[in-house]
């Protein structure tokens, strides 16, 4: 599905400003053990979580999912981040299969955003103090969006 906001980037196709869910394939729940037995890895089985919701939700072309190994946040497994063109980047931890519809819930408000912030108090509960960092967009990005390109 094209957005109807989608603006071109200087070439022939529409840039997708879906917002891209991340998913940490590799992760461990946070505070596992390091030798804690991981099959099938607990970021594997929120991935199947959230790919089950966005098909029952029929979500499927609202929201990108990119799975990926690890993100640098193993401590806080299981691991996820949204990203857009021009919009800041928040890294999140803690998530587990049971908060695939809380989490799908706040890529939907991430994705109606213009700048990607999200309020603590725009998030599910569950999810309040699961980002754990946030990444500027790419300066590029930003004139463009200043720009109204
Ligand atoms: S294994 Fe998931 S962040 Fe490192």
């Amino acid at each position: 599905m094209v957005d109807p906001e989608n603006r071109t980037n200087g070439e022939s196709e529409p840039r997708d400003r879906r917002p891209v869910l991340h998913i940490c394939m590799t992760c461990r729940p946070a505070g596992a053990a390091p030798d804690a037995p991981n099959d099938p890895a607990a970021g594997s089985e929120f991935h199947d979580a959230i790919q089950r919701r966005l098909s029952a939700r029929r979500l499927e072309s609202s929201i990108r999912v990119n799975p990926i190994n690890c993100m640098a946040n193993c401590e806080q497994g299981c691991s996820a981040a949204l990203s857009s063109p021009g919009k800041w980047s928040y890294i999140a931890g803690f998530l587990r299969a049971e908060l695939a519809d809380d989490v799908i819930d706040y890529a939907l408000v991430y994705g109606a955003s213009r700048t990607g912030v999200v309020m603590p108090s725009k998030r599910a509960p569950s999810l309040r103090d699961a980002v754990v960092a946030r990444v500027p967009a790419h300066p590029d990005d930003l004139l463009e969006q200043r720009d109204g390109a």
